[in-house]
């Protein structure tokens, strides 16, 4: 039976163990994976008992808080997870801990499966947000090939950071040059949680992007949030962010159960 964890502290909202199940259940593959929930104080010790192999762990995700003290752990981190400083994913090869970072194929392969074309100017992108999920994003973005990322945050120094972090095609503002940065960009991404409230999302004018723009947000509770009812409203293509979740979810179950599985209306709506 080949096993594998979503450890975070805490970890019942995880819907990682849904739609692993999901998978294995239709590949008809015995193996199981489960929620672990473990203290911050004893995850070194969760980790070594992976590591050993003591535990019977293929590998696992990590989730908040527990992200950047997977990376510092793990044996073989990958260049996404190093320059993170960060792994939500876990897998163990010839007795050693490998870690790599799949939120930022996650999103990628969200949009390109929910808006085909979404990238193909590369020009101009805008990240509101500078948290660990920004990050990801940036990266992703970045590698991608985008000409110039603004990342516009309420607490501009987390945002400097991330520009001096990312190199030069990534530039950092704070909400009052949300509209100088929006004006002729070809996306919005919302990684905030501004939005799971309708009364604290600030009014965004999204007819001011390019033709052709696309407006997606991260948080998938509620599916539509205010950013994309506005965006919708004012003519954009929108993705909501349900698909992000379900998709960085492939790479971690083909390394640990062989076999890579897809992303599906009926998973969406299983997961909803
Ligand atoms: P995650 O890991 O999901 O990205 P996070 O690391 O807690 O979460 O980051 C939350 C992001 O949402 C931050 O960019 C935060 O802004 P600050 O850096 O200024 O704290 C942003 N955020 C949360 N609540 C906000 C609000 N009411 N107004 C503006 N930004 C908000």
């Amino acid at each position: 039976l080949t096993k594998a964890f979503v450890t975070g502290f805490p970890v019942k909202h995880s819907r990682s163990p849904k739609i692993h199940n999901h998978w294995l259940k239709e590949f008809g593959i015995a193996g199981d994976y489960s929620a672990v929930e473990v203290a911050p104080d004893d995850f070194a010790a969760f980790i070594a008992g992976v590591k050993s192999g003591a535990s019977g762990f293929s590998g696992g995700n990590v989730t908040i808080p527990h992200k950047e003290k997977a990376f510092q752990l793990a044996d073989q981190p990958d260049e996404l997870a190093l320059e993170l400083g960060a792994a939500n994913t876990l897998y163990r090869r010839d007795g050693q801990l490998f870690a790599t970072n799949t939120d930022g194929y996650g999103f990628l392969a969200n949009l390109d499966d929910r808006a085909p074309g979404w990238d193909s100017t590369k020009r101009q992108a805008l990240v509101l947000g500078a948290g660990g999920a920004s990050r990801a994003i940036i990266q992703a973005l970045r590698d991608r090939g985008f000409a110039e990322i603004h990342v516009i945050n309420r607490t501009h120094v987390k945002a400097q950071e991330l520009a001096d972090r990312f190199g030069e095609r990534v530039h950092a503002a704070g909400m009052d040059a949300l509209s100088e940065r929006l004006s002729g960009a070809d996306l919005f991404v919302n990684t905030t949680s501004l939005g799971m409230d309708e009364s604290d999302a600030p009014d965004i004018d999204f007819s001011i992007m390019a033709s052709g723009a696309l407006v997606t947000d991260i948080v998938y509770v509620p599916l539509e949030t205010p950013f994309l009812a506005k965006a919708k409203e004012q003519g954009l293509r929108t993705a909501d962010g349900l698909g992000m979740l379900l998709h960085q979810a492939v790479p971690g179950f083909e390394l640990w159960f062989g076999k890579r599985p897809i992303v599906t209306e009926e998973l969406r709506s299983l997961i909803l």
